[in-house]
């Protein structure tokens, strides 16, 4: 190993550069706030430190003969091509814990504007018309959340959500009996928390597993006029299961921070100039569908986005490439936990 590692961030945002380089002496940094890309990607660097909305794929991986390490800074890390990291023996390290309370609040804000028709209330304001005809919204108290996935995010959701009063019922394909006990929520299956639950958030990663969690076949089975929360990732969903279920009135509304292929939204040169296959002409439309019904709320992948989250960020990640240098290796992803 190199005595001096040579460290490429891509996509730190102007205003972190100056903490990043306080914190990285000993080390070579170059930061960048673009995206990385296999035109501009560093071929020397021994470690990537990447933000979540840049893809590392596996041309890119290869391409840089010198890399010993990914970092991203996120807790998410299906950004990365796990496989082609794991055969060429480069950990990727990510951030586990920066955000529980700090996702969880936002699930609960737009589950809080779903349900109190904040947003039309606001702009109907903004327009200078100051009346509540027509913007009756719904209670939390009593109602029954179905959460899916209760790691980190969706077990702070459940404690925030005891605090509304609600009942709370949850889906996760690895249950975790004493939460269960300690936060006093029942664990159930995804078909009867789909048809019980009033608001059902979704808080598992993106995995083979969990592609389309939501779709054409299982949107029929969730209880009439719910509401369905996303602060995960965009493809648990099917994007024209959930234009059906909008469409048709089967959900009251949706809640998202993420979509399926949204690195392609308001990016149209990118989708014409593309190959076939990596074509997501109708996944764009959809999203647009979504983003444009009355009774979605969408936000740009935004819930991650609170300053005291950033700074955790940007610590873990200083951590573990630190950590990497000194020989140890932590918070690696490619090693399975379960
Ligand atoms: P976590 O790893 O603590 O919890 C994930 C839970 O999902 C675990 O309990 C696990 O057992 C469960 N799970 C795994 N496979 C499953 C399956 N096939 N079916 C049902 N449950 C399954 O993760 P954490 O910290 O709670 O984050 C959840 C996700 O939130 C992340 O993977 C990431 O994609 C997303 N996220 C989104 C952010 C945003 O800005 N919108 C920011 C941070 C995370």
């Amino acid at each position: 190993m190199p005595k001096k590692l040579k460290i490429a961030f891509y996509g730190v945002w102007p205003e972190m550069k100056d903490y990043v380089r306080s914190k990285m002496s000993g080390f070579s940094v170059a930061i960048s706030n673009e995206k990385i890309s296999e035109t501009n990607v560093s071929t020397d660097a021994d470690v990537l430190a990447v933000f979540v909305e840049i893809p590392v794929t596996k041309k890119i991986i290869e391409k840089n003969t010198h890399l010993k390490m990914i970092a991203t800074m996120s807790t998410g890390f299906d950004h990365i091509d796990l496989a082609a990291a794991k055969a060429n023996k480069i950990p990727v390290c990510n951030v586990p814990t920066y955000g529980e309370n700090t996702v969880a609040e936002h699930a609960m804000a737009l589950i809080l504007g779903l349900t109190r028709k904040l947003f039309p209330s606001v702009k109907r304001v903004k327009e200078g018309l100051y009346d509540f005809h027509g913007l009756r919204g719904v209670d939390l108290k009593g109602k029954t959340l179905g959460v899916i996935g209760t790691g980190h995010i969706g077990a702070h959701l459940i404690k925030m959500a005891s605090g509304f009063e609600m009942n709370i019922i949850a889906y996760d394909a690895f249950p975790n009996k004493d939460l269960e006990k300690k936060l006093g929520f029942k664990y159930t299956t995804l078909n009867k928390l789909l048809a019980q639950s009033d608001i059902i958030s979704l808080h598992t990663p993106l995995l083979p597993a969990t592609h389309h969690l939501i779709n054409k076949e299982n949107i029929k089975k969730i209880k009439k006029g719910a509401y369905l929360i996303n602060t995960a990732r965009g493809a648990l969903i099917d994007p024209e299961a959930l234009v059906w279920g909008l469409q048709s009135n089967q959900l009251a509304g949706a809640g998202l921070d993420v979509l399926e292929d949204e690195n392609l939204i308001q990016n149209y040169e990118q989708i014409i100039s593309c190959s076939n296959d990596e074509c997501k002409i109708k996944t764009t439309l959809l999203n647009n569908i979504i983003i444009d019904h009355p009774n979605s709320i969408v936000t740009p992948h935004n819930a991650f986005n609170s300053a005291e989250a950033i700074q955790r960020i940007l610590d873990v990640t200083i951590e573990n490439i630190k950590s990497f240098a000194k020989g140890k290796v932590i918070n690696d992803v490619t090693v399975s936990k379960k």
